[in-house]
């Protein structure tokens, strides 16, 4: 809980946690997390991705690699836990494990992903679809570093993949647990929308005769809010931007999101079909931009049964249950089975300031996890 605190008082901007791809929080962050598993006794070492990577070499050679972990960016503004958590406790895990003189049958890998948040160019999963060899020519097109591609891993190196996070909403408060198991990862749609209009004079260009780009997008926020997904408008540019003229300009982002991939999709269409007739009405152009897709994930069944059997040991109930947000597991579920451990958060608040965890539930994390690794050993002894 202390290294969390020590974390998230490293940020890009002053007074509140920010830190996003590749930028110098992210750098810092890196090294003292990579101090921590040094101390670990793990292997250290940061991939073409901005990965932060720690490994625990087996002695059975040729043996598959248990990958662990979460990411260490984060949101503008953020919580300390949303990410960090999940790779301090496998840190924690993996630590006990070693001190206990634990000998696995497989390799374990811990990654401090760089970029799930997708911050800095909404693209999401950027350092975990890197790793996974999934990144797309218009990805690599969009982002600044080049060669990122190369953080590419070999195909059927990992055995598993096991992520801790916080739930980030209210259901596990709600039934008293500290932790439970995921089910299921909703998809999401992200999308950039603009609008052109004309700018004008605010105080001379009657009202029926204006082409006001912000109320074009306006009008779209509010049907995305109607949609019958989750759908939000996080962020919203006006140009020129002045008090007194007419924007001609605005551009909102899109996330739409459900568990029902075809839902989504169809949410998606409705709410295209919905800028076109806005712009037809108000006399604007509009350009309707896909950034990145990801389909729902169901976590593997077999790996999920494990965790359920860890979380069995140091719960009196295990809820399974599936996550609104989107996580790196489902950009590794590409190239390994995925199982998630969720961690009680108070009032289900997250990508906020006051996201915050009990120190017992954390514990009680850590131990699920250790058992996880334990009798997923005894599995492939
Ligand atoms: O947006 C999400 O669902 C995650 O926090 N990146
Ligand atoms: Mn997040
Ligand atoms: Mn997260």
């Amino acid at each position: 809980m202390r290294r969390c605190d020590e974390l998230g008082a490293i940020s890009d901007e002053p007074g509140k946690l920010t830190r996003t791809f590749h930028s110098p929080g992210m750098q810092r962050a890196n090294a003292l997390v990579g101090s921590w598993m040094q101390s670990a006794g793990l292997e250290v070492r940061e991939d073409a991705a901005f990965n932060l990577l720690g490994r625990w070499t087996c002695s059975r050679r040729g043996a598959k690699t248990l990958l662990l972990g979460s990411h260490l960016d984060t949101v503008r503004d953020a919580g300390k836990y949303d990410g960090p958590l999940g790779v301090l406790v496998a840190i924690a895990a993996v630590q006990h494990l070693r001190e206990a003189g634990v000998e696995l049958p497989f390799q374990v890998e811990i990654a401090g992903f760089s970029d799930e948040e997708g911050v800095r160019y909404q693209t999401t999963y950027l350092g975990s679809r890197a790793l996974a060899g999934t990144l797309t020519r218009a990805d690599l097109a969009r982002i600044e570093e080049k060669g990122v591609q190369r953080a590419r891993r070999r195909r059927g190196e990992f055995l598993a993949y096991a992520e801790v996070h916080i739930e980030q909403g209210p259901v596990l408060e709600n039934r008293n647990l500290a932790v439970g198991v995921v089910s299921a990862i909703a998809g999401q749609s992200r999308l950039c929308v603009e609008f052109h209009g004309r700018a004008g004079h605010a105080g001379t260009t009657p009202m029926a005769l204006r082409h006001d780009a912000l109320c074009g997008a306006a009008e779209l926020a509010l049907a995305a809010e109607k949609c019958g997904v989750l759908a939000t408008v996080g962020q919203l540019t006006v140009a020129p931007g002045a008090s007194n003229v007419i924007p001609g300009h605005a551009t909102l982002t899109l996330d739409v999101r459900d568990q029902r991939d075809a839902a989504r999709r169809a949410a998606v269409r409705v709410l295209q079909a919905s800028a076109k007739e806005i712009a037809r009405r108000r006399g604007l152009r509009f350009t309707w931009t896909p950034v990145q897709e990801t389909a729902a994930v169901v976590c593997n069944r077999a790996l999920t049964k494990v965790m359920q059997a860890a979380a069995a040991r140091h719960e009196r109930e295990v809820l399974l249950l599936p996550s609104g947000a989107g996580h790196d597991a489902a950009a590794i579920s590409a190239i390994c089975p995925v199982t998630m451990l969720f961690v009680r958060c108070k009032g289900g608040i997250s990508h906020h300031r006051d996201e915050s965890v009990k120190t017992a539930d954390v514990q009680r994390a850590v131990a699920v996890l250790a058992d996880f690794v334990q009798i997923l050993a005894a599995q492939h002894a």
